[in-house]
């Protein structure tokens, strides 16, 4: 019998079949539910592709923070990003729901660089190297739409002046055993990230610190982030603030079978800087839901649920319902074949990433307008 690989989601490691059901009830957050969908609704028109199929599927006092917009409280949104390697599309996917949340609510962001972090955790990155994606990670992030004055980048080991008072109050509030259950530190985790979890803490009460009165504060994230906000949670009212409210995204798989999309596998992600010609190969050489021969496709259809091609339609190039309700059909049927749903990809991708490229460049004359004073 083949052993099923074990599901392990962490802030540094996600692996195995992830099933969501199941992370709801082992973190203790709630389902995105239909009337929650329905509320917010309310606020924004028409859902977010991203909600409408799912991809943010688990929060954590959403109600609460909606309670607090409808009675006059505006909140600020805070998000993030571990600058340890190339942007691919799997980063962007929260970056642009996070962008939509900040249009419909008129929402301030804070979003935080962890170069700090990912020069702890991963033993080849220097803190150049981190300081450079940083950089180049950031240029990505202004790319997705966001304007100055809206969105405040704070890079932590630059702007570690600006944290690290809010930091050494959380800390002395979090004991060792409890970062340790929560994270599963061990007698050789290295000093420096047994801190780290206090200055991830920070950006929720920026705010409340900058107004001189409590802000409720929504995080959009990956699930792996939420052993953070657990830890931030706990802590939250000790120093007189609110807890930070979330919304939990799933991951994007990458175009191999079965993961993510992540960047130490670059044949099965596209990154935001590859060129029309790579896209190309690398659809060309996803996994998908398709069967060995024509003959076969044609005759038993294939399966769009495995489908890697697919669920980048799904869940970020096919924003029309019925095509995508289409699409699967035709699929089921053996109505389309893998090759014409490659082509179509490739083409989307290429569309999104020209313009994209285009707006990446641009972002380097304004990068330093949203840098922390
Ligand atoms: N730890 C995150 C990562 O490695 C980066 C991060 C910092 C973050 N603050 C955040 C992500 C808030 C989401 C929300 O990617």
């Amino acid at each position: 019998m083949v052993k099923k690989e074990e599901m392990v989601v962490t802030p540094w490691k996600v692996s195995g079949r992830i099933d969501y059901e199941k992370l709801i009830k082992q973190f203790g957050t709630q389902p995105i539910d239909e009337e929650l969908l329905e509320r917010i609704r309310g606020h924004t028109g028409r859902l977010h592709l991203q909600l409408r199929r799912g991809l943010f599927f688990s929060h954590r006092d959403l109600d609460w923070i909606l309670d607090k917009y409808e009675a006059g409280e505006k909140f600020v949104l805070y998000t993030g990003r571990g600058p340890s390697g190339p942007v691919h599309l799997g980063h962007l996917v929260p970056w642009i729901f996070t962008k939509h949340l900040q249009d419909a609510f008129d929402a301030k962001l804070y979003f935080q660089m962890t170069d700090d972090e990912k020069f702890l955790v991963n033993p080849e990155l220097t803190l150049e190297d981190t300081a450079r994606f940083t950089y180049e990670n950031a240029l990505d992030l202004i790319a997705c739409g966001f304007e100055p004055g809206k969105m405040v980048i704070i890079r932590d080991v630059k702007d570690i002046g600006h944290l690290y008072r809010i930091a050494l109050r959380v800390a002395k509030h979090v004991n060792y055993s409890t970062v340790k259950a929560i994270f599963g530190f061990e007698d050789s985790s290295n000093i420096g990230i047994i801190f780290f979890p206090a200055i991830q803490a920070v950006p929720c009460f920026i705010a409340s610190e900058e107004e001189g009165h409590n802000v409720p504060v929504l995080i959009p994230a990956a699930i792996d982030q939420d052993p953070y906000w657990r830890m931030t949670r706990d802590i939250a009212s000790k120093l007189g603030y609110y807890k930070p409210a979330q919304m939990h995204c799933k991951f994007l798989p990458g175009l191999g079978k079965g993961g993510k999309m992540s960047a130490s596998m670059p044949e099965t992600c596209i990154f935001t800087t590859d060129t029309p010609e790579e896209v190309e190969q690398k659809v060309w050489n996803a996994f998908t839901g398709g069967r060995p021969t024509v003959k076969e496709q044609r005759e038993l259809g294939g399966d769009p649920s495995i489908c890697t091609v697919y669920a980048y339609f799904y869940y970020l190039f096919e924003e029309d319902d019925e095509e995508i309700a289409e699409l699967e059909r035709r699929c089921r049927t053996g109505g389309v074949l893998c090759g014409d749903c490659k082509k179509r990809l490739t083409e989307r991708i290429n569309r999104f990433l020209k313009v994209h490229q285009r707006r990446r460049e641009e972002a380097k004359d304004i990068l330093d307008k949203f840098l922390m004073e």
